[in-house]
């Protein structure tokens, strides 16, 4: 890949990215929603090959959020087959064997079938000693569920509430060994989060593409990184090119 143009120095460590616009896409085409969740396999597949070309180190992706059950059972059905199947069946094997590590954050409750957790621990134990490529799937999540089941497990594990601060509840999220997301992209020209990484973003940059989701290939990406780079982070500091004033 032609890395020309991009800082090395300021490559974001991880990129999230709201995979939407599926729908839109295979009905534009006359197409059942479900063929928009079945090519949008191939561009995840895609975009994290971009993510390996890179360097970034954690890539990670809502694949199925805590509301998606409000959809008609026979699109949810579909949708599962796809991660369960295709994603952790088929493209298992090949993402292994180009160093990616597979992991998936959301909630193991009884929504979800016994055979989609079983295909989640094989992939997971399968790729676990994999370091090019942390691919997380956000399966089953929401940011606001994160939280509350992060509440939980403090309060059961009989924390004072003095000792409550940022950190232990960071240290009780789903997956504590991923950084925040230094990038978030969203696609299909929709303006909202859907309750993604509520916790983890605070201080991510936003990129918002038009471009649906089945349609986004590693170039939609490289162009997100490119405006990421451009962009200005000051985390509640005085902004670095103005210097400190006195
Ligand atoms: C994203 O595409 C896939 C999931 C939310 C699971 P959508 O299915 O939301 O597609 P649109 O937004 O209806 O076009
Ligand atoms: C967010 O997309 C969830 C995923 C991409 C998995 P939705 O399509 O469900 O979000 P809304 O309904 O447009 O907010
Ligand atoms: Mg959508």
């Amino acid at each position: 890949m032609d890395l020309d143009g991009f800082d090395p120095n300021r490559m974001p460590r991880h990129v999230a990215c709201v995979m939407d616009g599926n729908g839109r896409w295979a009905t534009k085409r006359g197409l059942p929603r479900t063929e928009g969740h079945r090519a949008g396999e191939e561009a995840l597949f895609d975009a994290a090959q971009g993510a390996l070309e890179l360097g970034v180190r954690y890539f990670t992706v809502y694949a199925f959020s805590t509301e998606n059950w409000r959809r008609p059972a026979e699109e949810v059905r579909f949708l599962l087959e796809v991660i369960a199947d295709r994603l952790l069946t088929r493209r298992r094997d090949e993402l292994h064997a180009l160093g990616v590590r597979i992991r998936f954050i959301g909630r193991r409750d009884w929504r979800v079938p016994r055979w989609v957790l079983r295909r989640m621990d094989e992939a997971a134990a399968l790729t676990a000693a994999n370091e090019a490529l942390t691919l997380t799937v956000a399966f089953n999540y929401g940011g606001r569920a994160e939280i509350v089941d992060a509440v939980r497990s403090i309060v059961a594990s009989g924390m004072p509430a003095s000792k409550v601060d940022e950190r232990a509840i960071a240290r009780h999220l789903y997956d504590p060994s991923v950084p925040d997301p230094d990038l978030v992209i969203r696609t299909s020209g929709e303006f909202r989060i859907s309750n993604f990484l509520i916790w983890e973003l605070a201080y991510s940059e936003l990129v918002f593409s038009e471009v649906l989701w089945p349609d986004f290939r590693r170039e939609h990406l490289f162009e997100a990184v490119r405006e990421y780079q451009a962009r200005d982070r000051r985390f509640g500091s005085a902004a670095a090119h103005e210097g400190i004033p006195g």
